[in-house]
């Protein structure tokens, strides 16, 4: 069985935009993410939603610091939407220089809706889709739906916003209708993160599903 390793890692992001982590309510979940790339070691990432970057470019640092052959997209109008807010064109270029200058070659930035990307993807071609768009109910049940045909065999969806049961977001209830049918993990802090293998577990699964058990609280500060 393949073991999970608690890695403590540099995010190199993090000098060159400090601003990424200050707007993101995603950065709690970083190291878990970090540890769970470098255990799962897929071929192709992509990201729905990824704004100033703190998601993708955590990913990003794990393919770079193990050297991994993985692909990873990240697609977003980079105008915002109504939970995000509407912002302006710097971002884009933010998270363009970053994606060029510390991860080069394997980080690929899709400007464009989540709808219009689908097609450049094969049929279960992806083996890590991260959701995390606009958070209404129909939206991400949407998203969701959509791209579960573009999702590899033993291929995972993370979905950001499990925990939030405000602002009109509705993830939380996609997520409890989700797993209900199948094998998940999740963590409820930093807006809730929702691990879920809708196409049957894989071999690394019961190291992660062990890691998660022993180390859940260690993920949560
Ligand atoms: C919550 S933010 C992403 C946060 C990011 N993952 C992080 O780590 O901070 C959501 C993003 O999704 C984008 N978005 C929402 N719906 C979209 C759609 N249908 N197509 C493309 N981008 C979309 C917005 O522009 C926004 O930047």
């Amino acid at each position: 069985m393949t073991n999970w390793h608690k890695h403590n890692p540099t995010f190199e992001y993090e000098e060159l935009e400090p601003r990424i982590l200050q707007h993101s309510a995603w950065v709690g979940h970083r190291h878990f993410c970090y540890d769970f790339i470098r255990l799962h070691e897929p071929n192709l990432a992509v990201e729905l939603g990824t704004h100033w970057g703190a998601s993708f470019f955590s990913m990003c640092q794990a393919v770079k610091d193990a050297a991994l052959p993985t692909s990873c997209y990240a697609v977003d109008t980079w105008v915002g939407d109504a939970h995000s807010g509407q912002y302006g064109n710097e971002v884009y270029e933010q998270v363009s220089t970053i994606a060029s200058t510390l991860y080069p070659n394997f980080s690929h930035l899709l400007r464009t809706t989540f709808d219009d990307a689908r097609s450049q993807f094969a049929n279960g071609s992806i083996d890590l889709l991260h959701i995390d768009g606009f958070h209404q109910y129909e939206a991400v049940k949407h998203d969701y739906e959509s791209w579960l045909p573009k999702l590899a065999p033993h291929g995972v969806v993370w979905f950001h916003d499990i925990s939030i049961h405000a602002y009109g977001f509705g993830v939380w209830k996609l997520w409890q209708e989700l797993k209900e049918e199948h094998p998940h993990l999740q963590f409820e802090h930093s807006g809730g993160l929702g691990i879920l293998f809708p196409k049957g577990i894989n071999q690394h699964y019961h190291a992660l599903e062990q890691h998660w058990l022993e180390h859940k609280q260690a993920y949560q500060t």
